[in-house]
């Protein structure tokens, strides 16, 4: 325990943002930081059944205006893995239905002395005004369509564990651009480590806009499929379109979803990746979702290990 608290005294030179809002600000040098401390504490954790105590005496405060099982809970275990305390704010149930505002809810919870919070809201920018309300760091865990930088960050590790590095590959996001915060993210992130990506899907959901960021658009996943190292399905966020963007969900999985017949015709080493949560039969058939191409739980893993170095970095940073 001794090596890894020496290992882990002080956080990269390099990093001094006090927030991790989104992607597209962050440098490569910065992601990389990230990845590599995310590898760094993955592999000090791993085994281990108690914990590594660089948060300890350190809360975190997860507050979400928006429902979540993955991002909440890795959050929650990663400040708690690293010897932190964790208050849940879910805004169900909450004085937000007596009237009380997002930023002074978020201010009352900080006056409890906190160092972090991580939230999740379904304004885009809210964690942005957030950060310049409060003195502990903010964390993003996704806000509206924006950004969700830990999905991007955890999406970008995987890849990396299996391909050892991120030049040159191909990684297609499918399915509902418009309307995603993990295409976002992914999108800066993987542009800034040099890989090359291809956005695809009905072309309601998919902006020709793109283009001007040296992204590839396309609309028909059978063309772009033999040509792709990954493929990142996402799922069709019906919760935030004001229409239907297709005529039905059958239609969209006979273009779009990733079944048997397509895996067939792909790269035989593709690597197969979702968000979650994931809905089967629509964007991903259950034989591909639980197939050895999968790396979806993968994915689930690494987030504990991204967002334990993204509440370090951040709360170290606040401290300088
Ligand atoms: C994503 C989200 O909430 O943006 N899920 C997640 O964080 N694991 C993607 C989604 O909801 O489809």
């Amino acid at each position: 325990m001794s090596a890894v608290l020496e290992e882990f005294a002080r956080i990269p030179e390099g990093w001094t943002r006090k927030h991790l809002l989104d992607l597209e600000s962050l440098t490569a040098d910065e992601i990389n930081i990230l990845l590599d401390t995310a590898a760094r504490l993955k592999k000090a954790t791993r085994g281990c059944r108690g914990k590594v105590p660089l948060l300890q005496g350190r809360t975190s405060a997860n507050i979400f205006f928006e429902n979540s099982t993955r991002t909440r809970n890795s959050f929650s275990l990663a400040a708690r893995r690293l010897g932190g305390d964790t208050i849940e704010f879910t805004s169900s149930g909450s004085s937000v239905a007596k009237g009380e505002t997002f930023i002074d809810t978020a201010k009352n919870i900080e006056a409890m002395q906190i160092d972090s919070i991580v939230v999740r809201h379904s304004t885009p920018g809210a964690p942005h005004l957030l950060a310049q309300k409060v003195g502990c760091a903010v964390l993003n865990a996704g806000d509206g369509a924006h950004e969700h930088p830990t999905q991007g960050l955890l999406d970008i590790l995987t890849i990396r564990e299996h391909r050892g590095n991120l030049q040159g590959i191909t990684v297609a996001l499918v399915g509902d651009i418009t309307y995603s915060r993990t295409a976002r993210s992914n999108i800066w992130g993987l542009k800034k480590l040099g890989a090359n990506v291809i956005v695809c899907g009905p072309s309601t959901l998919v902006s020709r806009q793109w283009e001007e960021f040296g992204v590839e658009v396309a609309y028909s996943l059978d063309e772009i499929l033999p040509r792709c190292d990954v493929l990142n399905l996402l799922r069709i966020q019906f919760e935030r379109q004001a229409t239907r963007p297709f005529p039905s969900v059958h239609e969209y999985a006979l273009l779009y979803a990733m079944n048997r017949d397509r895996m067939a015709r792909a790269k035989s080493d593709i690597l197969i990746m979702a968000p979650g949560p994931i809905n089967r039969g629509v964007e991903i058939t259950p034989d591909v979702a639980d197939g050895p191409q999968s790396v979806i739980l993968d994915q689930v893993t690494n987030g504990l290990a991204v967002r334990m170095a993204a509440l370090w970095l951040t709360i170290n940073a606040n401290d300088r």
